[in-house]
């Protein structure tokens, strides 16, 4: 008989954590509690992947995953959890990491904050492989094969069959859809060698072929709460069609409580959480590096009347030490978190308020750690913003001591 062994917890990615003598194993599609045989797919010193080979005992709490392409895509990770057991797991984590890395009060957690299941996102990247439309499959050049996806919005499904058309009539390698958050307007763009195209126009807003745009519109444009703001193919947006606002809104409710003067708005992106919060402010500075949505923020800020914003396009590590008398910064960073001379200046100008929206737990909790000897962390909530996968966001407030 192999052996067996009974799954402990799940990991930060959503794997089941088993020992094997003193070592940790991480099996995909493994369950708390279950009994299971594996077969090792990756042996590393300290320790070992794994997949199931055989359920000796499954758990009560698994269910049947709603897409068919489960665990083959590799985009989603909790598909067959109910949705209740991926919240209350992705609170969990955070709780974990900062009880890790930092001596904060647990108290200081909220319960997270949740919005539509399935169908949430308003953006997708297909590639095509010999007239087939795919997701490249998880950690290889494989095309799996689809012709829906239950993360993306009802409109962008709606739109498969007939993309299917238009890629047996040409050459197509790429296709990126956007939809505004009422998914009343959409942009598509086609990369390759794209010549017919013609039955597709009628269904999309603005069309771009490679670089080119062949439409008389190059933009959509959305909706959060009261705000307008213009979408373009490049320029990032956050995803999650319904629970973007009421990240905002958590931003907003401290903005409005503590009325700073002054904001900056680091990692502004297309200066959306700005100018959001506009109305409560004398002064908004964003920051970003990237021109496409620095130009972007600069339109939204005009679309929506806004004379008290500025951007600025650059590193935040390239003018973080040219500010000061700020009364709250908010940033957003990516992943990787804030740089030691970001943090080093936050210090320094020692603005009253911090707000860190953040969609890594590993280094928010990096970040507060060092930003904690001098601002006290208020609260740190939890946003599900990407149901299905092991990511979760939060929104942090915190006050100079
Ligand atoms: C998570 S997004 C946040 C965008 C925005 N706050 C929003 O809610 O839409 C992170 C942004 O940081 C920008 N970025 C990444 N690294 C940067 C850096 N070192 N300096 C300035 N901007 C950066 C990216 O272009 C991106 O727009």
């Amino acid at each position: 008989m192999e052996k067996e062994y009974t799954v402990e917890k799940l990991d930060h990615y959503c794997r089941g954590i088993i020992h094997r003598d003193e070592k940790i194993g991480f099996i995909d599609n493994a369950l708390p509690n279950e009994k299971i045989q594996i077969e090792i797919t990756n042996e590393k010193k300290k320790y070992f992947e794994g997949i199931v080979k055989k359920y000796n005992e499954v758990s009560p709490f698994r269910i049947k995953p709603l897409c068919p392409y489960f665990f083959k895509c590799g985009g989603c990770s909790s598909q067959h959890i109910p949705f209740e057991m991926e919240n209350n797991y992705k609170e969990e984590k955070v709780r974990e990491l900062i009880a890790k890395f930092t001596d904060i009060d647990l108290v200081v957690i909220k319960n997270i904050e949740y919005g539509e299941e399935f169908y949430y996102r308003n953006k997708i990247k297909l590639h095509i492989k010999n007239k087939k439309i795919g997701y490249y499959e998880e950690e290889s050049n494989e095309l799996l094969e689809i012709n829906k996806c239950c993360l993306v919005s009802f409109k962008i499904n709606s739109l498969f069959e007939e993309l299917e058309n238009v890629v047996k009539n040409n050459e197509i390698e790429e296709i990126i859809i956007r939809v505004s958050n009422d998914e009343k307007r959409v942009m598509l763009k086609l990369v390759g060698n794209v010549f017919n195209y013609e039955s597709i126009l009628d269904k999309v807003d603005v069309l771009y072929i490679n670089d080119s745009c062949i439409t008389n519109k190059d933009q959509i444009l959305t909706n959060i709460g009261n705000k307008k703001y213009y979408l373009s193919i490049d320029s990032f947006f956050q995803v999650n069609i319904k629970l973007t606002e009421k990240l905002y809104d958590e931003v907003l409710k401290i903005v409005s409580k503590y009325c700073p003067e002054t904001i900056l708005d680091l990692y502004c992106g297309t200066g959306t959480i700005g100018i959001y919060v506009s109305d409560y402010v004398k002064k908004i500075i964003g920051v970003d590096y990237s021109i496409t949505n620095i130009n972007d923020a600069m339109k939204n800020a005009k679309l929506n009347n806004l004379y008290n914003i500025e951007f600025i396009c650059d590193k935040v590590e390239n003018v973080i030490d040219s500010f000061k008398d700020i009364d709250l910064v908010i940033v957003d960073p990516p992943r990787a978190g804030l740089d030691i001379k970001t943090k080093e200046n936050l210090k320094r100008i020692g603005s009253k308020y911090i707000i860190y929206v953040s969609c890594d737990p590993v280094t928010l909790a990096r970040d507060l750690d060092y930003l904690s000897a001098n601002y006290e962390v208020k609260y740190i909530k939890p946003f599900n913003m990407f149901p299905k996968t092991y990511h979760v966001e939060c929104v942090c407030l915190l006050i100079f001591r």
